[in-house]
């Protein structure tokens, strides 16, 4: 792949069916949750992007066997106490913070100690909020402040918590509820609702999990050391890399997409009900379940005359990767769009919000912006004739595929660097891209 993108025109108008690759946060998952299972797991259609590759070598490291082939990825398990190194491994989980954040959960019995490292930008991120409930189960922590590297050390008797987490973030869920497999026990979480899919898994696999919902929290408790065997799963379309293409769509001049087979459980769809809120043609079609997750086909066409949203903070972590698309359409809607409580964007691959503000401000559109808020003043009528250079975003993969949409939407000559960034989550990008007609050098 080129380092650079040059992008001088918008796209033609076109009228396509598209796949998009698998599911992230579900095929990490696949990854990890398989590696506790006793004998072989089968996942088909699993993300083959940089992020899952450092979760299969991770595993790998402790131990477990794995093959990826053309049409499916098998991983060999070896149960809730299968994982066998040396002391002092090293594991680098690259930029996938996803990665980084749930493996503490895993390693919660370990015998021996890890040494979890990162990329720059993963380097740069707060650890604290997995370190904190991690040692209420007492794992052993050593990091400097609460960056990686950071040496971890299970405990032989790890015990089950009680834990509030109150930042929406699935990451920390979902590694309280890893550790929580291995222990002798109850372990209970008070959780501002997010992305829910390894409660679905642990379902599927009929874990003795319980959901309560309550107004604003959900309460999760999960019995441990329950075994269970291998399992089969086909990884849906990845929404957050769907919706690269819906805004694309929606920006373009008379043009319609269909893509096929894309996971909308509601916890991921906060892009489709704001977009549609602000006047975006986006329907749903050939709905079903599978394995507790839903799954449908996204129609997208051409829209305009968007409206201005005032953004309801329950949707903020049902949309949390789509913001710097989402911020983009509120550039071109009618009148001032207001986003709150939306700090989570400043701990991302980037700092999201300042990306977007700045990036907002380079094309000439007037915003506001609180340390975690947002104000962004619309203008149906904009027009890009200049030469805008984006750079410097921290090797953030959302960063640089919102610019190359933008650039394919809004007009002006656009240089777009580190294009290597993309291979973290959707290595196909660019030649999708380019199946629909985008000219990209
Ligand atoms: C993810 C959770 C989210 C999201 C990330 C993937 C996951 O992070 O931004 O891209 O797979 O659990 P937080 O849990 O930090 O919000």
């Amino acid at each position: 792949m080129k380092k650079i993108a040059y992008i001088n025109d918008k796209i033609n108008r076109y009228n396509q069916k598209i796949y998009v690759p698998g599911d992230k946060s579900l095929s990490i998952r696949f990854v990890l949750i398989a590696s506790q299972a006793i004998g072989k797991s089968i996942a088909f259609n699993l993300l083959k992007s940089e992020d899952v590759i450092n979760a299969l070598n991770a595993i790998k490291k402790l131990g477990i066997n794995y093959k990826l082939k053309k049409n499916f990825c098998e991983i060999n398990g070896k149960g809730l106490n299968g994982f066998k190194f040396k002391n002092n491994t090293i594991i680098n989980a690259g930029n996938s913070g996803t990665l980084a954040r749930l493996i503490f959960g895993l390693l919660i019995n370990s015998k021996n100690s890890i040494v979890l490292k990162g990329d720059q930008s993963l380097s740069k991120r707060d650890f604290k909020r997995i370190i904190l409930p991690m040692q209420k189960f007492g794992q052993n922590i050593f990091s400097r402040n609460h960056k990686l590297p950071i040496k971890i050390k299970g405990t032989e008797f790890p015990v089950p918590i009680s834990y509030i987490e109150s930042k929406g973030s699935a990451q920390v869920k979902s590694s309280i509820l890893l550790a929580a497999m291995k222990t002798d026990g109850i372990t209970s979480i008070k959780s501002i609702p997010s992305r829910d899919h390894t409660e679905k898994l642990y379902k599927y696999l009929k874990l003795p999990i319980r959901i309560k919902k309550e107004k604003k929290f959900e309460l999760i408790s999960l019995k441990g050391k329950k075994n269970f065997k291998g399992f089969n799963y086909k990884i849906p379309g990845d929404i957050s890399s769907s919706s690269f293409f819906i805004v694309l769509t929606l920006l373009s001049k008379k043009s319609k997409l269909l893509i096929k087979n894309v996971n909308v459980s509601k916890s991921r769809t906060g892009v489709i009900d704001i977009l549609k809120r602000m006047n975006a043609k986006i329907y749903l079609k050939n709905k079903k379940k599978y394995k507790g997750e839903s799954i449908a086909d996204i129609f997208v066409k051409s829209s305009s005359n968007f409206k201005a949203i005032n953004c309801p903070t329950k949707m903020n972590s049902r949309s949390i990767d789509e913001f710097l698309l989402i911020f983009l359409v509120c550039a071109l809607a009618k009148g001032i769009s207001t986003f709150k409580k939306i700090g989570e964007l400043r701990n991302k691959e980037t700092d999201r919000l300042k990306f977007a503000n700045n990036f907002l401000n380079k094309i000439g559109v007037k915003t506001k912006i609180k340390y975690d808020s947002l104000k962004i003043y619309g203008n149906p009528d904009l027009k890009l004739n200049k030469i805008y250079e984006i750079k410097n975003f921290d090797k953030d993969h959302r960063a640089c595929m919102v610019s190359i949409i933008a650039a394919l939407t809004l007009g002006g000559r656009w240089i777009i660097h580190d294009l290597k960034s993309i291979n973290t989550s959707f290595p196909n990008f660019i030649l999708l891209l380019k199946k629909l007609g985008a000219k990209i050098n």
